[in-house]
């Protein structure tokens, strides 16, 4: 303070002698905070300095006030000065507090400013991704066969030869081995191979399972092919196996035909041929009329007018020998086919090349979303 500051005088030396003049003094004294207060509010380091300079324990204003002008006044001034001072204090004490109050709601503002989440703001995107055509077919095909109440079975697709082979009905010279030709592993537990077909899972199925069965069986399995337009080593298969006492070959026919017509449209017809496989007896390749032309003859259908779909046939009786648990050849009949579920994605999705199935380009996947 300069040394002009009243303050530093006592108000004998200032000449404020009556309560008068010493209301006065206090009115001026006020005066002088009311306006620094509105000049230092404006930045956080100098409001600092401004608190100090009135309030500080040492030589803050309100510390001089009562060095100076409280404890030296006369007698008769002193209850004025007192009440004067606390007047004086209560003011400025109700101010800075509600500056401070002014200043901490502004840093909280800022503070909740600078933490708050636009929720307006898109968000990052995530490709969930689709299922492949050959799940798709799948799917689609399951679809079929549960709706008139077949129930979906899986199996490993690491067979052992009996499995795949024997319990099948084929022997171990026999020439149906010489097109299923596929991939031997040898375990410490024997031979094993990879399942050339879902056929296995009939006799597991079986075994475990006394008549009535109705299963399919989706699942991959592996030939020795030479890799081509519409040969690879893996492929997907749909097994179908249906086995009571009482089922004859018309009921064959009237699922296949059930089936087709569900898959490639109401229009679609459906012709047996016969076929072989030693697990089937009789055995039939089941056609459908070509879905492109209709049954008049085009190039997808070479001119013929049907198009071959599937194996299938009743089961061959000697296959309920090799069920361990005993199925009784006398008394059980019923039918197996095995549907090749890639042929059908890219017949029903004009697909003509197997191998684009394998490759995920997603130029390719996302036609079928
Ligand atoms: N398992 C045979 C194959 O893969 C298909 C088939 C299954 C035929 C069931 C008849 C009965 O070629």
């Amino acid at each position: 303070m300069s040394a002009a500051d009243p303050t530093t005088q006592t108000l004998a030396q200032l000449g404020d002698t009556t309560p008068e003049k010493v209301v006065a003094r206090f009115g001026e004294v006020r005066q002088r905070f009311d306006e620094q207060s509105v000049q230092h509010s404006k930045d956080a380091a100098s409001w600092q300095g401004f608190v100090v300079s009135w309030t500080g324990r040492k030589s803050g204003i309100l510390t001089l006030i009562g060095d100076n002008w409280l404890k030296p006044a006369a007698k008769e001034l002193k209850p004025v000065v007192g009440q004067e001072l606390n007047k004086l204090k209560a003011h400025i004490e109700a101010t800075l507090e509600a500056k401070q109050k002014e200043i901490e709601a502004a840093a909280e503002e800022a503070a909740a400013a600078r933490d708050r989440i636009d929720l307006s703001l898109p968000g990052v995107e995530r490709a969930i991704g689709t299922r492949h055509l050959i799940q798709q077919t799948f799917e689609e095909l399951q679809q079929i066969f549960l709706s008139i109440g077949f129930s979906v079975v899986e199996g490993p697709e690491i067979e052992t030869p009996y499995y795949n082979f024997e319990a099948l009905n084929i022997p171990e010279h026999h020439p149906a081995r010489d097109n299923m030709d596929t991939f031997y592993i040898e375990a410490t537990k024997g031979v094993h191979l990879l399942r050339t077909h879902t056929s296995p899972m009939q006799i597991r199925t079986m075994e475990k399972q006394q008549p009535p069965v109705r299963i399919i069986v989706p699942g991959k399995v592996y030939r020795r092919d030479n890799p081509d337009a519409t040969h690879g080593y893996m492929f997907h298969q749909i097994e179908g196996l249906a086995v009571d006492t009482d089922i004859t070959f018309c009921d064959f026919k009237g699922t296949v035909e059930y089936f087709v017509r569900e898959f490639l449209g109401p229009k679609a017809k459906t012709r047996l041929r016969p076929s072989y496989f030693p697990f089937t007896e009789p055995s039939a390749e089941v056609d459908a009329t070509c879905h492109v032309c209709g049954g008049s003859g085009c190039r997808i259908c070479k001119f013929s007018g049907w198009i071959e779909l599937f194996g299938a046939g009743m089961v061959n009786p000697a296959v309920y020998g090799f069920v361990k648990n005993g199925y009784d050849a006398g008394k059980l009949s019923g039918f197996a086919f095995g549907i090749g579920v890639d042929r059908f994605a890219m017949m029903k999705y004009g697909v003509s090349e197997l191998p684009v199935l394998f490759q995920n380009d997603v130029r390719f996947l996302r036609q079928f979303p």
